[in-house]
This record gives C-alpha cells, sequence and structure tokens, in this order.
C-alpha cells in the first residue's frame, strides 16, 4: 500500500500532563532522529500562547531528557504552533484549520479526557479538519464493552478505521514486540507452544508506585480498567496468536482479534481482588473505597492451541517490585529416569517485559558429582541498553506515517473489554493487602497447578516460585 504520511501533528491537550511526560521527550527524540519535520500545532483552553507552549517544551526535556541537544530542541521549537480556545467553540477549531495552512493530512491527537471527544470529532468534521486526517486516541478506550462500542461509533462517523489510532503504549514496547519476534523467528518454539506441551501461563504486572497522585483518576479506574483490559491482555494475544499471514499491521491485528474471540468471558468466582492499606487516605479516593489496586484472575482459551491450558494475570500498585514477567510453564518429561529427586523445577520459558528486556529459558542440567542429580539453570539473555526507541516514539512515528500494527484495532478493543466486562461488575470489598507485600494470599488459589505465583526479581536474574506436588 502507497505511503502517505502526515503533514502537521495537531496536539489536543498540549498543556497537559501526559504532553509533558511523554509526548514532549518522545517528540525531541523524533526530532533528533529527523523522523519529525511537520508543524506541530498544540490545543489547549489554558489561555497560552506559543511562546508559553515553548517554555513548556523547555521545561519537560529539562526534566525527562536531561542531556537534550540544544540544536535539536530548537528546531522542535521552530515546529510549534499554538491555537488557544475553548473544545466546545466551534471558533477554535476554526483557528486550527488556519494554523494548519496548507497542511491538507493533519495527525490529531487526543491528549484529552475521554468525554471530550464526541465534541472535539464533531467540530473537526464541521471544519474539514479530518477529510484526510488521522486521529490518535489516548488510554482508556470506554470504561467497559458499551461505552467502548459507543466511543468507536462516534469516531467512525467522521474516521474510516484505517485513520483510527488507539493507543495501548504497551503495544510500542521494545520487549513485547520481542515475545512476536521470539515466537516467530525461532523453530524450537513453535512445536512446544501449545496444550499438549506448555501447563500454564502467568503474566505478573508489578509496581512498586501507588497511585502517584492520581487517586480520582483511579478511584474511576481500578487495576482490571487501568492495565488489564489493555496492556496485560495485549501481552496474552502476543503470546498466543498464530502467525500473521503478511508483515502488515493488519495481518497482524486479525490474529491478535482472533485469538482474543477465543478468550472465555472471565468469571468473578475466579478473580481476586485488592486493595493495598493506605489507599483510602490518598487525596481524591473516597474513605470507604471499593476500587482495586490489585487484581488475579484466570483465563481460559477456547482455541484448538490453548483449550486447556489456564492463563493467570496478576497486576497491582505499591507490590516489591516493578516488573513485569511472563512465564510459561511446561509439562514434566512422561518419566523420571534419573528418580524423582533429581527433578526441579519444570521447564520453563521466561519474558521479562519491563522495565528491561530478557529472555530466559529454564531448564535442568546434571549436577557435578557420581550422582544422576541435576539443577535447574536458566539460559538467560538480556537485551543490551541501546539507543531504543521509547514506546511513545515508536507509536507517533507509527501514526504519523500510517502504520497500524502498534495500535490496537476496533474489534481487539472490544474483543478485550468483553473478556473482563463481567468483572466490572464485581461490587464486593476488595481485600486489603499490605504495601509492599505480594498481595492478598488469597490469590494463591486461583493456581491450579504444580507451581505457586511467579515473583519477579527487582534483579532480571532473580526471581521466586515454588513448584512440586505440594507446591513447596
Ligand atoms: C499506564 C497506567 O497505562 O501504564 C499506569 O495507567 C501504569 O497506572 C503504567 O503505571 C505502567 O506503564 P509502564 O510503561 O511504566 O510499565
Amino acid at each position: 500500500m502507497e505511503r502517505r504520511d502526515c503533514d502537521a501533528l495537531v496536539l489536543f491537550g498540549a498543556t497537559g500532563d501526559l504532553c509533558y511526560r511523554k509526548i514532549i521527550p518522545a517528540l525531541y527524540q523524533l526530532t533528533r532522529r529527523n523522523l519529525l519535520n511537520v508543524p506541530v500545532v498544540g490545543v489547549a483552553r489554558q489561555g497560552w500562547n506559543v511562546e508559553r507552549l515553548a517554555e513548556r517544551v523547555r521545561q519537560s526535556l529539562k526534566d525527562f531528557v536531561p542531556d537534550a541537544d540544544a540544536a535539536v530542541a530548537d528546531r522542535l521549537i521552530k515546529q510549534l504552533r499554538y491555537v488557544d480556545g475553548d473544545y466546545n467553540d466551534r471558533a477554535t477549531f476554526e483557528a486550527l484549520r488556519k494554523a494548519l495552512g496548507q497542511a491538507q493530512r493533519p495527525l490529531h491527537y487526543l491528549a484529552i479526557p475521554p468525554s471530550m471527544f464526541p465534541v472535539v470529532i464533531a467540530h473537526l468534521a464541521a471544519t474539514s479538519n479530518c477529510k484526510e486526517a488521522r486521529v490518535v486516541v489516548e488510554k482508556p478506550f470506554g470504561r467497559d464493552l458499551a461505552s467502548a462500542r459507543a466511543l468507536n461509533q462516534t469516531l467512525h462517523e467522521h474516521f474510516p478505521e484505517a485513520n483510527i489510532f488507539r493507543i495501548d503504549h504497551y503495544i510500542g514496547k521494545e520487549a513485547v514486540q520481542n515475545l512476536l519476534y521470539f515466537r516467530f523467528a525461532n523453530t524450537f518454539i513453535e512445536p512446544l507452544w501449545n496444550r499438549n506441551y506448555v501447563a500454564s501461563v502467568q503474566v505478573t504486572m508489578a509496581e512498586t508506585l501507588g497511585v502517584a497522585g492520581r487517586g480520582k483518576f483511579y478511584e474511576e479506574t481500578g487495576a482490571i480498567r487501568d492495565v488489564i483490559q489493555n496492556h496485560l491482555l495485549q501481552i496474552v494475544a502476543f503470546l498466543t496468536m498464530e502467525a500473521p499471514v503478511r508483515p502488515d499491521g493488519e495481518a497482524l491485528r486479525d490474529e491478535k482479534a482472533k485469538v482474543l474471540k477465543s478468550v472465555r468471558a472471565a468469571t468473578p468466582a475466579e478473580l481476586v481482588r485488592g486493595q493495598f492499606s493506605g489507599y483510602r487516605q490518598e487525596p481524591g479516593v473516597a474513605a470507604d473505597s471499593k476500587v482495586e489496586t490489585y487484581a488475579a484472575l484466570a483465563l481460559h482459551l477456547d482455541s484448538w492451541r490453548w483449550a486447556g491450558v489456564p492463563f493467570y494475570l496478576r497486576a497491582g500498585k505499591r507490590l516489591p517490585v516493578t516488573a513485569t514477567e511472563v512465564v510459561v510453564e511446561f509439562k514434566r518429561p512422561p518419566l523420571a529416569v534419573f528418580g524423582e529427586q533429581s527433578l526441579g523445577q519444570p521447564n520453563h520459558l521466561r519474558f521479562r517485559v519491563g522495565p528491561d528486556v530478557a529472555i530466559a529459558i529454564g531448564a535442568h542440567t546434571k549436577a557435578a558429582g557420581a550422582a544422576m542429580v541435576g539443577r535447574d539453570v536458566e539460559l538467560f539473555v538480556a537485551q543490551q541498553k541501546g539507543d531504543d526507541m521509547d514506546a511513545y516514539e515508536v507509536l507517533i512515528s507509527g501514526a504519523l506515517i500510517g502504520d497500524t500494527s502498534h495500535f490496537a484495532r476496533e474489534d481487539e478493543v472490544e474483543a478485550a473489554w468483553a473478556i473482563v466486562d463481567p468483572l466490572l461488575k464485581v461490587a464486593t470489598a476488595p481485600y486489603e493487602y499490605v504495601a509492599g507485600s505480594w498481595g492478598p494470599p488469597q490469590a494463591d488459589a486461583l493456581i491450579k497447578g504444580e507451581c505457586s505465583w511467579h515473583n519477579p526479581g527487582a534483579d532480571p536474574h532473580t526471581w521466586t516460585r515454588s513448584c512440586g506436588p505440594s507446591g513447596s
């Protein structure tokens, strides 16, 4: 397909926190890499002007890219324009049209509350700001299946699906792309990658931080909406999908959507929700809040490849480490040829998805000595830190050139909401857990296998998990 690049970038919510923390640093890096050479138009209703926006850019770079090159920063600042106005006012969008000059294919980045999407989109359409435009929408994409469908409908009134870019920054992460690459670039994975050899799969996303001043936002969200519906289910899709038939974004998204549709709707009986002690004292949090800061659940896929293999997902704030890991646990060999005492942990494949990138294969080798007794080892490879593109760089540059691979398609997003929808109605109080612990112990009972939850370590080489007939 012919590549059609955007000729301007419009940032709605240009004065907001997301722009300050994530988008501006990414725009700087893209400018440095020569991947951003179009006007950048900030839109907000703060009474700012372009000089004030330039100041904000400098502040953001000072805080998040301390070694920024002054000449590159100047190049970015030279591209800035600013439109001030209310999103409810058509005049704002007429001013935007003017600021865009000759540009015909702007990329509109909606870094604004989702409640503002319909009005902004309607005004964009009415002021011919969206004929050939693309639109980027930030998460959360809806708050349940019904609202996601309604949002999709609103977007489709004026934008074809190919021009809608729904952000889930996990899809842009190097480590998540590596999951896909590792699976399909190696021959030895495929024969084992199914219900005949895989006993279970675990995905843990642990964060030491609490809600970091975002209590009000979190009260509306909770862990299931915040990270499980999107980040964790995207990881599950990358782990379980079939090979795409072509290397393009649509073929990839076809497979992800298909496998997500095979995931059975989750049930409250296989869910444990937790809340860290102290959460209710956070600013913006209700004194009797029932919002979960931790959730653990089991999922089941009704697919030829994965039927009968449980997938255990877990995410939480104020856990002992910040790390996201996947562990694929394999079944035991059919016979204990060297005796039961020689068996250690079952084989596994471990993907460390954040904050660093590593892949490890858990195997057994013989311990030195006369006896045929083994020891658990890991064949470990860590990605060297280089001049990696941050997820937001990958996403913005992808949207500018029209590459959909790193964005969630309508059917994927709706399939993911359909999986968690029954869990969103759970109204019971979550279990309280001690901040800094691994969450409520009730989650242990979710696991119906030989091994306990896998707890990632702060160091990518270390982790704990107990296995054995008694789980010890
Ligand atoms: C965001 C969530 O989408 O992802 C946050 O809203 C979470 O609550 C964050 O902390 C984690 O992202 P990362 O890239 O730091 O793993």
